[in-house]
């Protein structure tokens, strides 16, 4: 992960870069530095901490200067300290910023060292500096130095790079993370992320895996792998609203529970008509929905978990087998793939390293076609899938993925009914499924009523060290769901099960301390699940139920309720998330924990 900005202009760039940085630190945030290349030399500062800990370094002793590049961390080789924190130099005169990960770092270490050179940090990206400006004693080009020594690495990156005697120019490179150029009036800029430099231009250029780009204050020169020079379609951003902006909230992460009714219905909108889901949303080529006998979903996290629940989807009303793996298992093992088999990742950034190794993987095997659900159109994961059905959640900010999950949920139902009315749904079946989504923003929005309430039975989290999360069919993928996100903001260790499997073991942990959540479905699992809480409560377990007022379910000794709106089966998971989002939400707030920004984890994992 980790965040990169370079900048050149004929303004001063250390503001642009920092703001830069300010808007990536969702990508990583143990440390930063800035270097600048002014006419004294090149310039760094560096912070442990967050980028406010670089700004108060800044504000004590400013650097100026119309060239520079800029780092958030997030550390794979080597603790967060000011050593270990980007940029690194080679001598005095070289400063370099890395995202990704150097798998033969080792060896070259060894290369380098042998060769007199001394490593100040335990950083992989140390390597490359060192690299560049050996290449640089044998040809003082930069261009060609990087592209040299781009040539010796294995592994993930994008780089930037600034060097004295190159007034006029840096260079950055990407293979296999993210950068994209934005191009400026007599300015340009390279970044992670478009959204680290929507303050200074809406103009953009997405690099391809192996371009290496030099970039002016006029021009922007860009090679590809083979060093030919390319020319690369710009775009324009079109987000209306900067998310940057968190609004009347304290956090994204409740700015983006909250704006999940309107997203869920940016994703609905052009894919459903009156009664019918319209598979051109899936592009001109739908004609796949036809063959499709199998699908393999491939993702991460909480991506992960929105395909389990769309594996009851498929299969319920598809008929058609599904599978769903972690993308960090599937890319390294031998996979079968049956005929007419429909690969479907899912991502929220596009961007996650595993994600898209098991994308290329699949491009292998022999699949039917592939297609990404995810949310940002730019990315690598949809540039590279022949189709898309994007989730139109907008930016995510909040590490905690929220508003992106429902919406992904969202696509993956009309997914679902899509592949089913192939596979001879009736024109009936498919109008109620079309009505109830046409409903969901309206159940999110009940859903959300429930935030008072919630906030109150978060208190009782505050002394907690475990939870476990219980739910049946597919709500049993939304406990799972529920217990990351519990995980991920307030520390508690959390785990989550399949009812029915309380039995084989997890009862032992049950007692007085440790609170269950269950998620109640309204349908004929409902009197199985009741059983599953006796078992529970005869143990003296807490149980928080979420449920539905039919299931006449309420508050009594040991049970603590939680009204969710009753809504059609196929719905329940989507609206089942909310109040699990609220709860994990408050009980972090009552920690006291880092919210959008949790310890040890990051927005987009672009590295192994
Ligand atoms: C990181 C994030 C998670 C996310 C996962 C997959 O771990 O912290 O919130 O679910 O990556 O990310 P993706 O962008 O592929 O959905």
């Amino acid at each position: 992960m980790c965040g990169i900005v370079g900048a050149i202009a004929r303004r001063n760039v250390s503001k642009i870069l920092i703001e830069g940085l300010s808007r990536l630190e969702y990508r990583g945030y143990d440390s930063s530095g800035i270097a600048i290349n002014n006419e004294q030399g090149v310039f760094s500062h560096r912070a442990v901490g967050k980028v406010q800990a670089l700004k108060d370094k800044f504000a004590a002793e400013p650097l100026d200067g119309t060239m520079g590049i800029a780092h958030t961390r997030w550390a794979t080789h080597g603790k967060p300290t000011e050593n270990n924190a980007h940029p690194h130099s080679s001598g005095d005169d070289l400063a370099l910023v890395h995202n990704g990960i150097i798998e033969n770092h080792e060896t070259l270490r060894a290369q380098l060292k042998a060769q007199g050179y001394v490593f100040k940090s335990e950083t992989d990206t140390e390597v490359i500096v060192h690299l560049i400006h050996n290449e640089l004693k044998t040809q003082p080009d930069l261009l060609k130095a990087v592209q040299a020594t781009l040539a010796q690495l294995e592994g993930a990156f994008a780089i930037a790079v600034v060097n004295h005697a190159d007034k006029e120019r840096f260079v950055a490179a990407r293979k296999g993370s993210p950068l994209v150029v934005g191009v400026g009036i007599e300015e340009n800029f390279v970044a992670s992320d478009q959204l680290a430099l929507l303050h200074v231009t809406d103009q953009f250029i997405f690099l391809e895996e192996g371009d290496v780009v030099e970039v002016t204050r006029d021009e922007v020169v860009i090679y590809d792998q083979q060093g030919e020079p390319q020319a690369r379609p710009v775009s324009v951003f079109n987000h209306n609203v900067d998310a940057t902006d968190k609004g009347e909230f304290r956090h994204y992460m409740m700015k983006e529970i909250y704006e999940q009714p309107k997203v869920i219905n940016a994703c609905l909108e052009g894919r459903i008509s009156e009664n019918k889901v319209l598979t051109s949303c899936f592009g001109a080529d739908s004609d796949f929905l036809k063959e499709v006998e199998n699908v393999h979903i491939v993702a991460c996290g909480t991506s992960y978990h929105a395909g389990l629940v769309a594996k009851y989807w498929i299969e319920d009303l598809a008929g058609v087998p599904c599978a769903v793996e972690v993308a960090s298992e599937y890319r390294y093992r031998n996979v079968a793939v049956p005929k007419n088999t429909l690969f479907l990742t899912l991502s929220q950034s596009g961007e996650t390293a595993d994600t898209l190794a098991a994308l290329r993987k699949a491009k292998e095997q022999g699949y039917l076609t592939t297609l990404a659900i995810c949310n940002v159109p730019s990315s690598t994961l949809v540039r590279e899938s022949a189709l898309t059905l994007l989730t139109n959640a907008g930016a995510e900010i909040g590490v905690a993925s929220t508003k992106a999950f429902t919406t992904q949920l969202t696509a993956l139902l009309i997914t679902s009914v899509a592949i089913a009315v192939e596979k001879g749904l009736s024109a009936e079946k498919e109008s109620a499924l079309v009505q109830a989504m046409r409903s969901l923003p309206a159940y999110v929005n009940a859903a959300l009523l429930q935030d008072e309430h919630i906030q109150k039975v978060s208190d009782r989290f505050a002394n907690k060290q475990h939870a476990l999360f219980l739910g049946r069919g597919a709500m049993y993928p939304i406990a799972l769901e529920g217990a990351l996100k519990l995980k991920e903001i307030s520390y508690i260790h959390a785990e989550a099960y399949p009812a029915g499997e309380l039995k084989h073991g997890p009862l032992a942990l049950v007692d007085e301390n440790m609170p269950i959540i269950t998620m109640v479905p309204h349908n004929d699992m409902l009197d199985k699940l009741k059983s599953n809480m006796q078992e529970v409560a005869a143990r003296g377990g807490e149980l928080y139920v979420f449920a539905d007022r039919s299931t006449n379910l309420h508050n009594e000794d040991n049970i603590i309720f939680t009204e969710v709106p009753k809504v059609e089966e196929i719905l329940e998971p989507i609206v089942h998330t909310i109040p699990l989002q609220l709860l994990s939400y408050h009980v972090a707030v009552v920690k006291g924990t880092d919210v959008d920004q949790p310890r040890n984890l990051a927005k987009s994992v672009t590295v192994e």
